[in-house]
């Protein structure tokens, strides 16, 4: 077993990942939710950090993260985690969530001032190192940095809070994403963040997308099991007739 696949960072057996957002979650029970949700059929566990200062929010940091991990390691529960940082500055950071137990670590190009670097450092920490892109961030990011990026994070809102209605312009974006992206020859996830929901993730998986944050369209229902089922089944229609 390679040090990777020790923490988790693995070829999961979906095609498609579905990636809950804890911040719908209820965070007094954050243990149950994120068992609940793996139960379900979540592939990833979306982790936002947010810091009062690139968005105006605070949430949750390294010990909620380090927690989190051994709660799903004493349980056997194999769900990597996926570190969205909502931070500036980035690199401080990073080694105390790689220490926490994240498999994948993405940050806002426009948090760092040495993207390179941070994606790097990301790397180097032991992690898969990601991109985001907010809605107005051109994918030209991208141009050098192919071979550093294991997953491209399109948001589809503005970052900083939760239940926020999807961008409509984010569907040619990704179709614009994953042609970069099969153009690189590169393994690399593209994934999707805002206002996903069972009504519109067919549309999205069309796009382009094989990685999906859902927060309040998955937490906020009774069943989540059934939600993320339903979301799965949205996205093999769309797929098997985009041919
Ligand atoms: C927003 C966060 C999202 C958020 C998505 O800044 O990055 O991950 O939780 O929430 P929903 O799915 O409710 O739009
Ligand atoms: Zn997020």
């Amino acid at each position: 077993m390679s040090e990777l696949a020790d923490r988790g960072i693995i070829v999961r057996m979906n095609e498609f990942w579905i990636a809950p957002s804890i911040l719908a979650a209820d965070f007094a029970r954050l243990g149950e939710e994120v068992e609940a949700v793996a139960a379900g059929g979540a592939d990833l566990i979306h982790f936002d950090v947010m810091d009062n200062h690139y968005v105006p929010a605070l949430t949750i940091g390294p010990p909620v993260c380090e927690r989190l991990h051994e709660h799903l390691r004493a349980r056997e529960i194999e769900a990597p985690i996926d570190v969205h940082l909502m931070v500036k500055p980035v690199d401080s950071i990073v080694p105390e969530f790689a220490r926490a137990g994240a498999s994948y670590i993405s940050f806002h190009p426009e948090a760092s001032d040495h993207v390179d670097r941070t994606l790097q450092l990301i790397r180097d920490s032991g992690c898969k190192a990601g991109l985001v892109f907010n809605p107005a961030t051109p994918l030209s990011w991208l141009d050098h940095l192919t071979d550093k990026v294991d997953l491209v994070l399109l948001m589809s809102v503005n970052p900083g809070f939760g239940g926020q209605k999807f961008i409509e312009s984010t569907i040619g974006k990704l179709a614009a994403a994953r042609e970069i992206i099969a153009g690189s020859g590169r393994d690399i996830r593209l994934e999707v963040d805002g206002g996903v929901k069972v009504d519109n993730i067919g549309r999205i998986a069309s796009a382009g997308a094989d990685t999906f944050v859902a927060g309040t369209a998955i937490f906020g229902t009774d069943d989540y099991a059934a939600t993320i089922s339903a979301m799965r089944g949205e996205i093999a229609n769309a797929t098997a007739s985009a041919g």
